[in-house]
Order: structure tokens, then C-alpha cells, then sequence
């Protein structure tokens, strides 16, 4: 402690002020507020420039992504047509509704559609997953179908397996008008049967769906043959192209090496002429495949589908095996864009995905494109006024020809709004008249090659066995009767 003494602060005397009396006020005093202005930073330009770009990104969070869209509530019509037309015409043709998961083990997808394919090496969402898989957010439906085929060993159930799907798919693609980086498809797939018959089915189903919506369109077919086919094939064409190379666009010389069918599909003015004038797939296809695809188009003659020959249809996806096709607009020019949907046959993607030797063929349609068609028709929607009696009748047939009509019979009655079974990859009576016994219905139409020719059918009464022979003119009046 300190023992100094503190020096005394003398005290001034305050100076004396004169004091006026103010009157006392009455009212209660309140304090005045002081406001005082907090003295701001200047403002630099960079600090401008900051607080502008994150009101713009606050602004774009609000937005889907690129390539994204909301569907919507005034186009609510268009997509609950387009839904229900694909679950009328999917359950008329027997196919069973199912889903496969939106994202799956990435190397799924590398092996069904092919490194070297634009979706692949370009479009794929892929990424690591939190434990370190790496994923992929589904491109197409066929190679989870293919999965699910194997993993629940449908190979044990009576073949065809026939299934449809609706659901996102998702390519990182270049957004443009009906090209979008989440879209919609709508899809068919018959898994277990290599018949013309089937390949014909699932087109007549595509080409329906969209007719029954007011959607004209024709189909684009070709076959690829088997991958030797194919092999020979590309030997010639890489050696036309290569002949060609100086006339071609940049992107078609680069492909030459890379993947030479593609250039084919290319869409530059410059190419055109060059690929008109290519070999032809269609002269290097075994007589296996050419005998395939000539009952194809037999089919496709048969039941009055519009169709145009296209040799450089290839498609986009490295699984395809003979038919391929896609359908178009008919009032539209085509662009690589405005097919409305594609498909083919797949005979050998479940063996090589490890699964037994399960020959395939699908379609899916682009649904959003649908619903862009569907906003320029005038009148639409009549895939909703349909409902389907309840009663269901199975359409039996045996031998080649036998099948064409039936095929024909059948759109018939799904018209006249009836509900048709059948298995037109079955070819024994015996075990098409089983699967109509487990599926109940109460009659079977039985066609036959004498029948065709005589131009009558049976009518099998399925409780009793009785069976009757009536006119092919009387039927959908017969039927109308039965199923009353
Ligand atoms: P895809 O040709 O790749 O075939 O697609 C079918 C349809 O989906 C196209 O015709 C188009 O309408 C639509 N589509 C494709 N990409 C987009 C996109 N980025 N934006 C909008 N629509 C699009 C397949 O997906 C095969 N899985 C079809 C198949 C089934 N093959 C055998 N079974």
C-alpha cells in the first residue's frame, strides 16, 4: 500500500447563474429518443458486385434446375391423358404394370448401354455414394428391367415375361425443346421369347397408344442383325467413310474411329449425301435375322401399320440385336429430337448381364414430347373416354398365319373397348388354353389355319368345353352377347 499522501483536488465554486422560473408542466415527461445515425462504411464497387450476385442466385434457387421442369397444374390434362391412355393400352395388351429403382449400381448401365454411347459418356449421372458406390440415376428403364429379370429368376415363370413402367429418367444432355435432363417414359418390354410376332405386338402397342391420343405417326424399322452381322458391316463402312472422309462434317470425321454407326445418324447437311449412299446393314444380315425381319414386316403389312425402311436407323444404345425402329410425327419434319419413341430387340443383354439366355424386345415413348404434341392438337383426350368392359376374353391362335389375324382380331376388340388376353409368343393350343383357364375368362376365340382360311373362328365356352363355329364378320357381335 501506497503511504503517499493523495494530493487535494481544490473545488471551484460554480459561477453563479441567473435563474428564471419556468412554469411547471402538468404532463408526464418523456424522454426524447436519440437517434443517432451509425456512421456507414463506404460502399466498394466489389462489395456492389457481391451483394447483386447472390440476390441473383437467391432468385435462380427458385428454379428447377436446367433442363428441369415442374409439369405443371394447366397441363394437368395433357399428362393425366397421356398416363392413362399408356395403362389402357399396356393393360389391353396383357402386360403387367412394375418399377425398378431410379438409381442403380452405375456398372449396370456401363454394361447394358455400352461405353462409347453418347448416354453413357456424355448424359450419365453418376456419382460416388456415401459408402463409396458409385451410382447412376437411371438413363432408360431396359437395363433395370433386365436386372429385376434376373434378380427375381422370372426365368422360372411362364415366358414371355410382359411388363410395362412409367416413371423420371435422367440424361445430362444438351436442354433443348422435347429434350429435357428429367423426362418421362412410358415403356414396354417382352422378356423371354424371340418371335417376329412380339417385336410386331410391342410396335402395334407404341403405334396405338399414340393414334388413340390423336397422335399421327409412322414407324422408322430396321435391323442390326446379330453383333457378327454387325461386325462385318462396320469393317465396310469404315472403309466407305474413310473413303469419304474429306467431305464430311468435323463431328462425323471424329466418329469414324470411335463408333462409325453413329454417322449414320448424323443430322449435318454436309453428311447427308454421304450416308444415303453408305452400304447397307441390311445386306450383311445372316438369313437368320433377314428371315426374322421380313416376318416382322409381314406383321407390320398384315395389320396396315405405316412404316418406311431405314437403313441408318441404328439407335443410340449398344444392346440392340435385329429390329430396331422409332415412330415419328407424321405432320412434323424429323429432327434427332422428335421421335416420339424407340425400341427393339435385346436377345442377348440378360446373358450378358450374367443371367441364362433370355431373348427380349421394348419400346419406351417420350412423354413429354407426347404432351408437346398433344398442346398443338385441336382435339384430344380420347384415350380417357375409353373404359374398358369388365369382362375379359382370350384369343387363342395356331400357326403362322393364324397369328397375323389374331394379332389383327385383337386390336378389334380392344377397340370395341373389350378386354383381350392372349400370348401371341405362346405357339402350342394347349398351353394358350391353360393360361386363358388361370386367367378365368368364361370364353376363348380359338383361330386356326382353317379358320383363317374358311374365314370363321371357334368360340370355346371355357366352363363347359362346348365349342361353336361363327363367322369372322359376326364376332364383335357374338362376343358383345357373351360377355354382356
Ligand atoms: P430412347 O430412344 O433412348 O430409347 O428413348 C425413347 C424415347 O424417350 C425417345 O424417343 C424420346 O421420345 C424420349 N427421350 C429420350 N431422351 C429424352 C430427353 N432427353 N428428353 C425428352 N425425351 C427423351 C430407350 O430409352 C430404350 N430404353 C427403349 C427400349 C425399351 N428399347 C427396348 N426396350
Amino acid at each position: 500500500m501506497s503511504l503517499k499522501k493523495k494530493p487535494v483536488q481544490k473545488k471551484i465554486p460554480a459561477k453563479k447563474e441567473k435563474v428564471t422560473k419556468k412554469p411547471v408542466s402538468t404532463k408526464k415527461h418523456t424522454p426524447k429518443k436519440i437517434t443517432q445515425k451509425p456512421s456507414v462504411p463506404p460502399v466498394t464497387k466489389k462489395e456492389v458486385e457481391r451483394l447483386a450476385d447472390e440476390k441473383k442466385r437467391k432468385k435462380l434457387q427458385l428454379q428447377p434446375l436446367r433442363g428441369m421442369k415442374d409439369l405443371h397444374p394447366r397441363d394437368a390434362k395433357y399428362w393425366r391423358s397421356a398416363y392413362r391412355g399408356a395403362e389402357q393400352m399396356a393393360e389391353a395388351y396383357n402386360f403387367h404394370y412394375m418399377e425398378v429403382p431410379m438409381l442403380e449400381d452405375l456398372s449396370l448401365f456401363l454394361r447394358s448401354i455400352g461405353k462409347g454411347t453418347d448416354v453413357i459418356d456424355k448424359e450419365m449421372y453418376a456419382f460416388d455414394d456415401r459408402d463409396g458406390t458409385k451410382v447412376g440415376l437411371r438413363p432408360e428403364f431396359t437395363a433395370g428391367i433386365a436386372r429385376a429379370y434376373i434378380t427375381h429368376g422370372m426365368h422360372s415363370e411362364p415366358q414371355p415375361i410382359k411388363v410395362w413402367t412409367t416413371g423420371s429418367l435422367f440424361r445430362h444432355d444438351r436442354p433443348q425443346a422435347g429434350r429435357y435432363r428429367e423426362f418421362r417414359q412410358f415403356g414396354c418390354e417382352t422378356l423371354g421369347i424371340r418371335d417376329a410376332a412380339i417385336d410386331a405386338e410391342l410396335i402395334v402397342v407404341a403405334y396405338n397408344y399414340l393414334k388413340d391420343l390423336g397422335i399421327d405417326t409412322h414407324v422408322r424399322i430396321n435391323s442390326i442383325g446379330s453383333p457378327e452381322d454387325r461386325a462385318n458391316y462396320v469393317i465396310e463402312l469404315t472403309a466407305y467413310l474413310r473413303s469419304k472422309r474429306s467431305y464430311l462434317s468435323e463431328n462425323s470425321k471424329k466418329r469414324i474411329q470411335k463408333n462409325p454407326l453413329r454417322v449414320l445418324d448424323s443430322k449435318e447437311p454436309e453428311d447427308q449425301r454421304i450416308i444415303e449412299e453408305a452400304p447397307q446393314i441390311i445386306d450383311w444380315l445372316s438369313d437368320d435375322s433377314r428371315k426374322f425381319f421380313t416376318r416382322v414386316l409381314e406383321y407390320l403389312d398384315h395389320l396396315e401399320i405405316p412404316y418406311i425402311l431405314d437403313s441408318t436407323l441404328v439407335r443410340g444404345l449398344d444392346y440392340y440385336t435385329d429390329t430396331v425402329f422409332e415412330l415419328f410425327r407424321t405432320d412434323e419434319e424429323e429432327g434427332s429430337q422428335s421421335a416420339l419413341g424407340g425400341g427393339g430387340r435385346y436377345d442377348l443383354l440378360i446373358e450378358e448381364l450374367g443371367g441364362q439366355h433370355t431373348p427380349a424386345s421394348g419400346f419406351a415413348i417420350g412423354l413429354d414430347r407426347v404432351v408437346l404434341a398433344l398442346k398443338t392438337l385441336k382435339e384430344n383426350a380420347k384415350a380417357t373416354a375409353h373404359a374398358p368392359k369388365k369382362m375379359p376374353i382370350y384369343v387363342a391362335q395356331l400357326g403362322e398365319q393364324a397369328r397375323q389375324h389374331a394379332l389383327r382380331l385383337i386390336e378389334q376388340l380392344r377397340k370395341a373397348d373389350i378386354i383381350v388376353h392372349h400370348s401371341v409368343g405362346k405357339s402350342s393350343l394347349k398351353a394358350q388354353l391353360e393360361q386363358a383357364n388361370t386367367l378365368n375368362v368364361t370364353h376363348t376365340l380359338i383361330l386356326g389355319q382353317k379358320e383363317v382360311l374358311d374365314g370363321t373362328i371357334i368360340i370355346r365356352d371355357m366352363d363347359s368345353g362346348i365349342q361353336e363355329i361363327i363367322d369372322q364378320g359376326k364376332i364383335l357381335r357374338e362376343v358383345g352377347k357373351l360377355l354382356k
